[in-house]
């Protein structure tokens, strides 16, 4: 069932914190839509950076010049990893401050009875920073999600995609039960109206290949403590759309990509760590070219190995998640929260215990050192359509490619015990 080819012992060998013991257990990591574990390669990078490299950027001497040139490397790196060029990537804190300072920047184009279309499935990092133009006069609109399928409504989206919106900001991968979006469909459908796009992909990039180009997105963001680097958020901007842009901004402060979107001084030792995560995964990916049949001439070694790497992790991780789904579903009581067979999804699975409180059933499982998290996971919308809000939402179970079987087995017997079956 599960492909041995992926060395999973060499995998979880460079992540130290997995040793971790807690009541005489040793951890299981599935927490992984709240934030992976990290390899000790990205720890020493960033330690690195710290005794080595530390300064402030834009100066003469050695740190601040060697500071400077690794953050254009590390731009490198995410250009080649969202698939655009290294002016397109912008660093900040993390997702959510970025996407607000993104909105409110959008806004300053936007005038009363325009619209902006999000949806039911988003992260709250999604909604709030646009459901806040509300207060200009701007109209928020969100997409309905199909409670069966736990997808965005396509055909609610085409009725509220009118001459009117401005901007279509929507989920690529949902951190709450796993959904992918169909993010092409929506794009496509978001420029028969000229609206901008917004993606977020802050669930998705653990889980697939992330390609601007394919998807003509005008803003994709992640967060690359989500993918094995420290807490930092990354985002991509399409060059037209940001050389036009009135970012927040001081005014000594460069004019132009992707300077223009950087307020203060950076988190450098977290881009250093970001670098290196993204090297993590290619490394995986000249282990496994098997899984790019046709390398893209156009570009890099690097994308080609960020690709086959990340296809390598889900070729890893989707039986996995597979099996365990088969499994959940034969525990009496439980009730799985994951689009049907048949849609695409993350290896990330949500469920309910009959009559038990999802944090009730964390709490158990912490007791075994084995680490969920449970609760509505800022998927407000979601959670309020599920009809959750009120009752504590869900256990939320998230695969990395450091988990194994072994890890799934003893998760689903202490499961098991704690549904009483
Ligand atoms: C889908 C999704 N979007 C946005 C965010 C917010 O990311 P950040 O914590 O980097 O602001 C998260 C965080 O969990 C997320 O899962």
């Amino acid at each position: 069932m599960i492909k041995n080819s992926f060395d999973i012992e060499g995998i979880r060998s460079q992540f130290p914190s997995l040793k971790r013991n807690i009541n005489g257990n040793q951890a299981i990591y599935l927490d992984s839509p709240g934030g992976t574990q990290t390899p000790q390669r990205v720890i020493d990078k960033m330690v690195d950076y710290m005794i080595n490299h530390n300064a402030n950027s834009g100066g003469v001497f050695a740190t601040t010049v060697e500071t400077d040139s690794m953050i254009l490397e590390t731009r490198k790196s995410f250009a080649d990893f969202f698939n655009c060029s290294p002016e397109e990537i912008s660093f900040g804190e993390n997702s959510t401050t970025l996407n607000f300072k993104l909105s409110q920047a959008i806004a300053r184009d936007l005038k009363a009875g325009d619209e902006i279309i999000i949806t039911d499935i988003d992260h709250d990092a999604n909604r709030s920073p646009w459901e806040i133009l509300a207060e200009r006069g701007v109209i928020v609109q969100s997409v309905r999600v199909n409670t069966e399928t736990l997808t965005i409504d396509l055909e609610d989206y085409k009725r509220k995609l009118t001459q009117k919106t401005k901007v279509v900001a929507f989920n690529y991968g949902s951190n709450a039960v796993g959904t992918i979006s169909d993010a092409k469909t929506i794009i496509d459908l978001a420029k028969t109206v000229k609206a901008i796009t917004v993606v977020d992909a802050v669930h998705f990039a653990l889980h697939g290949v992330l390609d601007v180009k394919e998807l003509d997105a005008d803003f994709v963001f992640c967060s690359a403590y989500k993918f094995f680097g420290p807490h930092i958020g990354v985002l991509y901007s399409k060059s037209e759309r940001m050389n036009v842009l009135k970012t927040l901004k001081v005014s000594a402060q460069k004019n132009y990509a992707p300077d223009k979107f950087e307020t203060g001084t950076l988190n450098h030792e977290a881009i250093a760590g970001a670098a290196e995560a993204i090297e993590f995964i290619a490394d995986i990916g000249r282990k496994h070219p098997e899984h790019i049949l046709t390398p893209d001439s156009v570009a890099s070694q690097r994308r080609n190995n960020i690709i086959s790497g990340m296809r390598a992790l889900e070729a890893y991780e989707i039986p996995l998640a597979e099996y365990f789904k088969d499994e959940l579903k034969k525990i009496k009581g439980l009730g799985l929260f994951s689009p049907p067979k048949g849609h695409l999804c993350t290896s990330t699975i949500s469920f309910r215990l009959e009559d038990l409180h999802p944090l009730d059933v964390a709490k158990s499982l912490a007791e075994k050192g084995i680490f969920v998290w449970a609760g509505g996971f800022y998927a407000v919308g979601l959670m309020r359509a599920l009809g959750l809000s009120e009752s504590g939402g869900l256990v939320r179970i998230g695969l990395a490619p450091y988990n194994t079987k072994d890890e799934i087995d003893r998760t689903l017997s202490v499961v098991k015990v704690i549904a009483g079956s």
